[in-house]
């Protein structure tokens, strides 16, 4: 029997194909399939994305004053003997129970998608005044410290049909670490891209990763360096904050280019108007929101606030609670500070892991971390990661 050609079939052809299906089940010998985990391909799956992952810290390095990088290698006696692949610009989910409060925190994997098959994750970690998961792990985390979590996620990641074949990195601050493991894939053939690495910090001192990212520059051609220091002027970098003139004064001039950009806040705000000036197509503009939104009432969009504190009701499994949630706190912040394991990944908008269902109230989600699709604005689901109340609110939360 020849095969149909399935694209071109219509839905009455569908049909007609039933007959000749149900006479091959018939004919089919009558055996016990292979257990599903003797597929290699489910193999395959497992190691890629695993349920969980069973790390321990093998390395810290201090990289800065208050940044560490902690290395993490599988935890055999956990029974975890490989890492799973990722692509360059991913992070690493960290769940954290400090006190009553339980967190999970992502952080950017400045480690190469090759080093993870040699069983090594790197993340950095910067004390975040008043962060109280950077903080608890800057002052606990040594060597033999176990973590467990997940497949490494994001979409900061190159891809080939969207992006330009260079890619601009504007980086500030520890917003470097994403752009560390982009430049080793590159430098070790796993990326096929070109890395213009635009590196905003305050101070010569502050530059992270600084000898690492000049010996990728060095064996490299494909990946070019500049520091741009804004409290200090130093030789061979260039002076103040990362503006459209120096975008183009190092850009590629013949070719297209997408501009990737990671870093705090306060470096977004002031690049995002930079690189409104170069007039580049919206798609070659990728931002990682590295970090939580914090103060929303900076924005011009945030309305009139009545109180500084609602009530937060939040129901999950059928059972109810009631916290106070600060209106400068998102939703989620005030789940996990009150003990509530809310789920929660990225906690910038995008990944849709903490979308909860608005079942009262109002809330003001920043337009920049709005990841929401438009079913969600028609059926009132919000994600809590970064949704601020604006009156008391009424949610459900979905565990995973
Ligand atoms: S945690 Fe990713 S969208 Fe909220």
């Amino acid at each position: 029997m020849s095969k149909p050609n399935i694209r071109s079939l219509s839905k009455l052809d569908f049909l007609k194909m039933i007959p000749a299906r149900k006479q091959i089940i018939e004919e089919a010998p009558a055996q016990t399939p292979p257990p599903l985990d003797s597929y290699k391909a489910n193999e395959l799956a497992k190691q890629l994305h695993p349920d969980f992952q069973f790390l321990k810290v093998s390395q810290v390095i201090e990289r800065g004053e208050e940044v560490k990088s902690f290395v993490l290698v599988p935890d055999q006696e956990k029974g975890c003997k490989k890492l799973a692949y990722f692509s360059a610009g991913q992070y690493l989910v960290i769940p954290l129970k400090i006190g009553n409060a339980k967190l999970v925190r992502p952080y950017s994997l400045s480690s190469s998608p090759k080093e993870s098959l040699q069983g090594k994750y790197e993340i950095t970690v910067k004390r975040v005044e008043g962060g109280l998961a950077s903080q608890y792990i800057l002052d606990h985390w040594q060597v033999g410290t176990q973590v467990r979590t997940i497949a490494p996620e994001g979409l900061f990641t190159y891809e080939p049909l969207r992006d330009a074949k260079h890619i601009v990195g504007l980086a500030g601050g520890c917003g470097i670490t994403p752009f560390v493991s982009l430049a080793k894939a590159i430098a070790e053939g796993d990326e096929d891209a070109c890395l213009t690495l635009i590196y905003g910090c305050r101070t010569n001192k502050d530059i992270l990763f600084k000898a690492e990212l000049e010996e990728l520059a060095q064996k490299c051609e494909k990946i070019k360096l500049i520091y741009v220091l804004s409290d200090e002027p130093s030789e061979g970098c260039e002076n103040g904050f990362i503006t459209a003139d120096i975008i183009r004064k190092h850009a590629p001039k013949s070719e297209e280019y997408s501009i990737f950009i990671c870093g705090p806040q306060a470096m977004y705000d002031f690049a995002d108007q930079e690189i409104a000036k170069l007039g580049l197509r919206k798609k070659f503009i990728r931002h990682e929101v590295f970090g939580e939104y914090r103060n929303p009432a900076r924005d011009a969009e945030y309305p009139e606030v009545p109180k500084d504190s609602f009530k937060l009701k939040v129901f999950i499994r059928g059972e109810s609670t009631t916290i106070d949630c600060n209106a400068n706190d998102t939703l989620l912040n005030s789940m996990e500070k009150n003990g509530i394991a809310a789920p929660a990944h990225c906690r910038s908008g995008i990944c849709g892991w903490c979308h909860s269902k608005l079942l009262s109230g109002e809330v003001y989600v920043p337009k920049t971390v709005d990841g929401r699709r438009l079913a969600d604005f028609d059926y009132g689901y919000i994600h809590p990661c970064c949704s601020f109340p604006l009156s008391d609110v009424e949610i459900e939360v979905y565990p995973r």
